[in-house]
């Protein structure tokens, strides 16, 4: 492997906080210019970055903390605010500027994972502040109203303790689809429900299914950890903070504008 895949490769998750010692700002920089080199679509680069020092204010924004944190924001108002400078028109805030937006905003964030992990620096992607009250997330961060959501943290640091074991993946060809899309047949999914059985690949967040009752990994992660489908797609609770948040924010509107 060449240097860039043997990276990619050794990417990891630090789960919980990072320990106490700093990034340098030297890499910090680095790792800033690196994601802000990502492509992006009409080269808006619909995205702002903030950067937390704050390791308590990170603990209460999105519950984990670390040398600095980067919060990936789908954001529209620097360029609606260059047209305006120019007398020009510009709205990018509907649903298809928000999913272009977001994919602007991950790329920038994973490239920002893979820069860290360059310079020996480890990360944590985590949706944390969307499990905090939005209003007050808008309210803390001083985001605009209108035409920027926070989409993603990357958590930057040093491990407190070293992972013990690298978690794994499917075997690519169930995820791989060559030509045309092929839905999973009995046997694929046979195969699939085995991946994630198997202790050894690491693919779930616990190994003792059995002692919980659960024949395999998968029944345990449909009962205990995503729950039973919502019957009844009414917006109730946090799926109702996320329509009317961008609804507020102009990215999305049930009937019209
Ligand atoms: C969108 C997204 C949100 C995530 N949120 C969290 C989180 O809140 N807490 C956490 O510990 N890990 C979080 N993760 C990390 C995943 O749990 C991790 O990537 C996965 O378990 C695979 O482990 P690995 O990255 O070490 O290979 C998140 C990852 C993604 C892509």
């Amino acid at each position: 492997m060449n240097e860039t895949m043997q990276t990619i490769h050794s990417l990891r998750t630090i789960h919980g906080d990072f320990s106490d010692r700093e990034i340098s700002e030297a890499n910090l920089e680095q790792i800033i210019e690196a994601a802000v080199r990502t492509a992006n679509a009409s080269a808006r680069q619909s995205y702002s970055i903030i950067v937390l020092d704050d390791r308590v204010k990170m603990k209460d924004l999105f519950g984990y903390q670390g040398s600095r944190a980067l919060i990936f924001n789908v954001d529209f108002t620097r360029i609606m605010a260059a047209a305006r400078f120019l007398g020009q028109e510009f709205d990018n805030d509907d649903i298809i500027g928000f999913i272009t937006g977001s994919i602007d905003t991950v790329l920038a964030a994973q490239t920002a994972v893979i820069a860290a992990r360059s310079l020996g620096i480890d990360s944590l992607i985590t949706n944390g502040l969307h499990r905090n009250q939005l209003d007050e997330v808008y309210r803390e961060l001083y985001l605009p109203e209108t035409s920027c959501f926070p989409l993603i943290t990357v958590v930057l640091g040093y491990p407190r303790k070293e992972p013990d074991f690298q978690k794994g993946r499917l075997s690519t060809r169930h995820v791989v689809h060559y030509g045309t899309y092929h839905a999973p047949d009995d046997d694929q999914l046979r195969e699939i429900v085995a991946e994630y059985d198997d202790k050894s690949r690491h693919m779930g967040f616990i190994n003792d299914w059995e002692r919980l009752g659960f024949e395999h990994y998968l029944d345990w992660f449909y009962v205990k950890w995503t729950g039973k489908p919502v019957k009844e797609k009414i917006a109730a609770g946090k799926v109702l903070e996320f329509q009317e948040r961008l609804q507020k924010s102009g990215f999305w509107w049930p009937t019209g504008k």
